[in-house]
Formats: structure tokens, C-alpha cells, sequence
């Protein structure tokens, strides 16, 4: 199985996500970081335990890490992920706790374990991306060490948050921009999960109904977070969101990416945090380029075949 670790602002689909890593047999789910995104730190590491709990995988390291953006006054979006940023589903509190690393060591660490042992880790923020800019910076080496970096966030077309830029990387565009930086720096490939995507995978409430069927608690919580999204936007079907981020690593045939250069807007007034995916044919020649700075070159997912992926989480 493909070792991973994912960081999450839990979150309805970030809690779809965990449930796909943590029971998937062509995963290894070694660690998980919390960041303030959907909810605050502390709501968002709550779910993420109990998420985790209910998928009988306690085993599982979960860091606390940044509890706010580098430079952006905390937002979040419980008017869409609800009141305890998780669907308000009336889960326990989860019995156990985080892990006594501070998350962004807990990533260090996860990262050289894999690298010793021959199988470079897969690292899946699925939130801000607060916590994997600072593990950047802090510790250069281990994150050269990294295997590949899927991140959801950005993308090409379609825009969430404002008019112009998507929830993740609006929430801490310096974070964003550090990390592909450094993922070109550091040669560590890296894709980006965007909005052009997101809404594709989807689950109907009838499939939802079904899986509660099954009667354990795993079905009860997916089901319970599907269920949530299709009454929260009056719909027949939701999306499983971030973990379509998840579903691509055990089916990538799934996705079709494109490499191409994506730059973070970090000034504009009304584009900040837009992810710039340059598509025009002209082969990433930077004598063409005005700016002269080598953009990262990332596989963006430009197409989905979305049942597919949504059936990887069913
Ligand atoms: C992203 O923002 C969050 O609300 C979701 O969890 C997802 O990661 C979509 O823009
Ligand atoms: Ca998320």
C-alpha cells in the first residue's frame, strides 16, 4: 500500500477523505495534521479524532499544527460545514488525543520514516495550506524527502470563496504560493485536486440511505456527511469532495492531468488567492515569459471521470 499522511481542516469532505484513507487496503494512513480552516483548531482536531475513532484507527498519529494563516486574519466556513465545522451529526467526543508533536514535526518525522524505509511518503493537504508551507521552511530537508504532494485547492476555471479564488488557497494564499515554490525547489512532484474537479464525485442520498443500510458506524458517518450535504444545499447528491483528492491515488487512471505552470495571485485586489494555470500552448519557454521567474510546474486535474471516483469511496 501507498504511504500517506493527510492534513486536514475536518470538515464534512475532509472527514469523507479520512474515512476513505484510513480503511482503504491500498492506503497506509501514517499520519494526520490539523489546520484552522473549515472551523478553528480546536473543532477541526476534535472531528478529525473522532473521524478517526469511528474507523477504529486510533492508531493513527494526529498532530495539531497551525492554528491560524501566515499572514490572513482566521476565517472559516461553518455556514457551509455547519455549526461544529462537521456536519453537526451529534458525534461523542473522541476518547483519545492528538499526538504530543506539534504537527508540522509530526509531518518531519512521518516523512523521514517513509523516506528510511524506502517508500517516499505521498503528502494530501486537503486544507489550508498553512501547516505544509511552514514544514517547508523548517525542515527543508525531511520535505525534500517527500514522495509526492496531492493537494486540494485552486483551480483553473472555477472559483468558490470569492469570484475569483478557492476556499484553501484564499484562506492563506502565501502558504499556497510558498508551497509550490517550494515543491519546484525541492523537486517534489505535486498535483493539484482544483474546483474544475471537486463537484464531479459525487453520492446520491439514495446511496447514502443505503450505505446507512450496512448498519455499522463507519456507514452511519458517511452516510450521516453525505446526507448533511445534500439537506445543506437541497440537493439529490453531494459531492465527496476532498477525498476525490484521496480516491486518485488508488485509481489515477480516474483524472486527467495536464503539467502546467499555476502561479498564486497573492495582490490583487479582487483575485488574491486565484491560482494563475497558465494554459496557452507555448510550452513553459521563459523567453516568452515577461516575469522571468520559473513558475512551478504542476499536474493540474483538469477532467474527472466522476462515478468512477465517487465509486473508489462508496
Ligand atoms: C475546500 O474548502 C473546504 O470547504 C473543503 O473542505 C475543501 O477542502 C473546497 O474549496
Ligand atoms: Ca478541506
Amino acid at each position: 500500500p501507498l504511504r500517506v499522511a493527510l492534513d486536514v481542516d475536518t470538515g464534512v469532505d475532509d472527514a469523507c477523505a479520512l474515512l476513505l484513507a484510513a480503511l482503504h487496503p491500498g492506503l497506509d494512513l501514517r499520519a494526520v495534521t490539523c489546520v484552522a480552516g473549515n472551523a478553528g483548531l480546536v473543532d477541526v482536531t476534535r472531528n478529525t479524532l473522532t473521524v478517526l475513532e469511528t474507523a477504529g484507527r486510533r492508531d493513527v498519529p494526529v498532530g495539531v499544527g497551525a492554528t491560524r494563516p501566515l499572514l490572513e486574519q482566521p476565517r472559516d466556513a461553518r455556514h457551509v460545514h455547519g455549526a461544529d465545522g462537521m456536519g453537526d451529526l451529534g458525534l461523542p467526543a473522541p476518547r483519545g488525543g492528538p499526538d504530543r508533536r506539534h504537527g508540522v514535526d509530526l509531518l518531519r518525522d512521518t516523512a523521514d520514516a517513509a523516506a528510511d524505509a524506502g517508500q517516499p511518503l505521498t503528502l494530501v493537504p486537503l486544507g489550508p495550506l498553512t501547516n505544509v508551507a511552514l514544514f517547508a521552511r523548517l525542515y527543508p530537508d525531511a520535505f525534500d524527502r517527500l514522495g509526492r504532494v496531492v493537494f486540494m485547492g485552486g483551480g483553473a476555471q472555477v472559483s468558490n470563496a470569492t469570484a475569483a479564488a478557492e476556499f484553501n488557497v484564499f484562506h492563506d494564499p502565501e502558504a499556497a504560493a510558498l508551497v509550490l515554490d517550494a515543491c519546484a525547489e525541492h523537486r517534489v512532484p505535486v498535483t493539484m485536486y482544483g474546483l474544475d474537479v471537486f463537484y464531479a464525485p459525487r453520492v446520491s442520498a439514495a446511496q447514502a440511505a443505503r450505505l446507512a443500510g450496512l448498519g455499522t458506524p463507519v456507514a452511519a458517518l458517511a452516510s450521516g456527511l453525505v446526507d448533511f450535504q445534500c439537506r445543506r444545499f437541497d440537493a439529490a447528491d453531494a459531492t465527496i469532495g476532498d477525498a476525490g483528492a484521496v480516491a486518485l491515488l488508488v485509481d489515477p487512471d480516474a483524472v486527467l492531468t495536464r503539467r502546467l505552470p499555476v502561479r498564486v495571485e497573492l495582490a490583487g485586489t479582487w483575485t488574491r488567492g486565484r491560482t494563475i494555470v497558465d494554459q496557452r500552448d507555448w510550452g513553459g519557454d521563459l523567453d516568452h515569459d515577461p516575469h522571468g521567474l520559473a513558475p512551478a510546474q504542476v499536474d493540474v486535474a483538469l477532467e474527472v471521470d466522476g462515478p468512477r471516483l465517487a465509486e473508489v469511496w462508496l
